[in-house]
């Protein structure tokens, strides 16, 4: 049996359809576009690609994209008092700085500048912390399309096994805080993890974001299973996944195609964070 195909793509055009919905509501009443303002540094490709089509979605979707492009040799000073800026502009609600940023830039110090209200990536501690515990915040936004392509195709989550595989502070970690939101038995693997398949074999739900080609093999999965595959891997043969999609197709009750899958997701819900944003700031 084949598994049904998670059409990732359309379920993020819905949602985008609703979010420019929510900004022609917001215009009206505010007088002004929710504004979002994106950071790159330096011409990373990927993440110039990236920045592109965040600027292009946000302008259809009826907001004000305001970009930044830094040399790759600006000073930590030089962003820190960018971000300074960008906090006290009334005209901005959302702030994102693409990462990777370059070697001599302290991440985390970036991020922990930003104000965690206008923090629409969801990196900041505090709204990690937030999350955590239950708070209202903003959460990031692919594991976030994660959990709603989930509840595309299961009923419910709560009591479900869950299996993320990789703990990044982006995916993984903020993953399994959501999962267990959804009431689900969350179990986080990663690199030290003693016996990978074994987990995963457990599972109702794998959420791959590991960014290892194809690593999670069919004969891996649970049958029936649903599996979201974060990963977006470049190889000779094009991109793929962090699943071995060929075998687990038949194998899984419902899979994310790469690409295809969680990739529109994530700007989806960067739009959605910056109307929550917007509106919450007007309130
Ligand atoms: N780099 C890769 N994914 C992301 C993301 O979601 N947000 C930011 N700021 N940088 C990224």
């Amino acid at each position: 049996m084949s598994a049904t195909i998670i059409d990732g793509k359309a379920f993020a055009a819905g949602l985008r359809a609703r979010i420019a919905d929510g900004v022609t509501a917001f215009r009206t009443q505010a007088g002004r576009a929710p504004g979002l303002a994106v950071v790159l540094v330096g011409e990373d490709p990927a993440s110039s690609v990236y920045v592109r089509s965040k600027g292009k979605a946000t302008r259809e979707a009826g907001m004000e994209s305001i970009e930044h492009r830094l040399p790759a040799d600006v000073s930590a000073d030089a962003l820190l008092a960018l971000v300074a800026t960008l906090n006290t502009d009334p005209a901005i609600d959302g702030i994102l700085v693409q990462l990777p940023l370059p070697r001599h830039i302290d991440e985390q110090a970036v991020i922990s500048a930003i104000d965690p209200d206008k923090d629409v990536d969801g990196f900041h501690p505090i709204n990690a912390g937030r999350l955590a515990t239950g708070l209202p915040g903003f959460v990031p936004c692919t594991p976030f399309g994660c959990v709603l392509l989930l509840k595309s195709v299961l009923p419910s989550l709560s009591g479900l096994e869950a299996v993320v595989v990789g703990r990044s502070n982006i995916v993984g970690k903020p993953m399994a805080q959501l999962l267990l939101r959804e009431s689900c038995t969350v179990t986080v693997v990663h690199s030290r993890t003693k016996d990978v398949p074994a987990h995963i074999r457990r599972a109702d739900i794998v959420v791959a974001a590991v960014g290892i080609p194809q690593m999670i093999k069919g004969d891996w999965l649970k049958p029936g299973a649903t599996v979201i595959d974060v990963g977006i891997n470049r190889t000779e043969t094009g991109l793929v996944g962090d699943v071995d999609f060929a075998s687990a197709v038949d194998v899984a009750g419902a899979i994310t195609p790469v690409p295809g899958g969680v990739g529109p997701m994530t700007i989806a819900c960067l739009l959605r964070n910056t109307l929550v944003s917007a509106g919450r700031r007007e309130g």
